[in-house]
């Protein structure tokens, strides 16, 4: 039994797609709802719809990938339309929200707060459109931004973070966290503004932003985990967490879970794999646990050991 709950909102189990590959369009929600994704959540929307950024735009590398997708998106209203189809398919619903400006994420949120979704995940760490910064790493605007987006409803507030680096960043960021209603936080976004050489035809491998994407997949899963792990001991248990980072096993989302994840995402493995990832690793998770004689999530989340 791997049922689980994030800001009160029961999940059956401890995977879903994160926001990013194959949740744009009605379509493909729909082929999330019928996978073992436990939640459907959508592709990061902005307030008009977005063709985003040139192509090649995301590329596969052997440990991961990079991309800068430049939120191409079908724009809020078509979500907020959507919703009640989405709802209809018997899963809990996870919009996740990357206005460009917090005006722009207060007229999204407020939409939501009056439709049907379950839990609305505001995307603080977008690092691929040119000339804006990632919220998640302005410590102010990140303040600003949940003083204004956690008092316009009751429907529980999630923030997607950049990755830290840095212990005294992870606390700047928990105590902001901690003066506002968060309900939960997922961590980590794409490690921004990495770039991949092609030394033979001396180019990047990606065209927007001369090459510069978020890093995704095996090559994050150490920052992820950190992050979950940092977070957690700093915000207690009252703020649900949801990992996400280079999850392509059953031990890997184990990992998360030692760390102190309540549930987890899975982005690079989705889009290299398929939607049949879902119940791999959810079967590889359970067998994983009954090697330890674990039978549910809380016999291991945060236990970490000290070495
Ligand atoms: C995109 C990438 C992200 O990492 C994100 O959080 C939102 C959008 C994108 O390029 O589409």
């Amino acid at each position: 039994d791997l049922s689980t709950q994030i800001a009160g909102v029961k999940l059956q189990s401890y995977l879903m797609n994160a926001s990013g590959p194959q949740c744009t369009t009605f379509d493909e929600l729909k082929r999330i709802a019928h996978s073992s994704s436990t939640a459907i959540v959508t592709k990061s929307c902005t307030l008009m719809p977005r063709e985003g950024n040139p192509e090649p735009r995301y590329q596969n590398l052997p440990l991961g990938a990079i991309q800068s997708m430049g939120l191409p998106n079908l724009g809020y209203q078509a979500y907020l339309d959507m919703v009640p189809a989405l709802k209809a398919l018997n899963k809990p619903v996870v919009v996740s929200i990357a206005g460009f400006s917090i005006s722009d994420n207060i007229e999204m949120i407020i939409a939501f707060q009056n439709s049907a979704v379950d839990l609305i995940e505001v995307n603080f760490s977008c690092p691929n459109i040119p000339g804006k910064a990632q919220i998640a790493y302005d410590f102010e605007q990140t303040d600003q931004a949940l003083a204004a987006i956690t008092a316009l409803g009751n429907k529980p507030i999630g923030i997607k973070l950049a990755p830290y680096f840095d212990m005294a960043h992870f606390i700047a960021v928990a105590n902001i966290i901690k003066k506002y209603p968060v309900k939960f936080i997922t961590c980590i976004n794409s490690i921004g503004n990495t770039l991949v050489i092609d030394p033979y035809t001396e180019q990047p491998i990606i065209k927007p932003k001369g090459g510069f994407g978020g890093l995704c997949g095996d090559y994050v899963k150490p920052i992820g985990l950190a992050n979950v792990r940092a977070f957690r001991e700093l915000l207690g248990n009252d703020v649900s967490i949801i990992g996400v980072g280079g999850i392509k096993s059953g031990t890997d989302a184990f990992e998360y879970l030692l760390a102190g994840a309540d549930a987890v995402q899975i982005a690079t493995s989705l889009e290299k794999e398929g939607l049949g990832c879902f119940a791999r690793i959810e079967h590889e998770l359970k067998a994983f646990m009954a090697t330890k004689g674990y039978t549910q999530l809380s016999d291991a989340k945060g236990k970490l050991k000290p070495l």
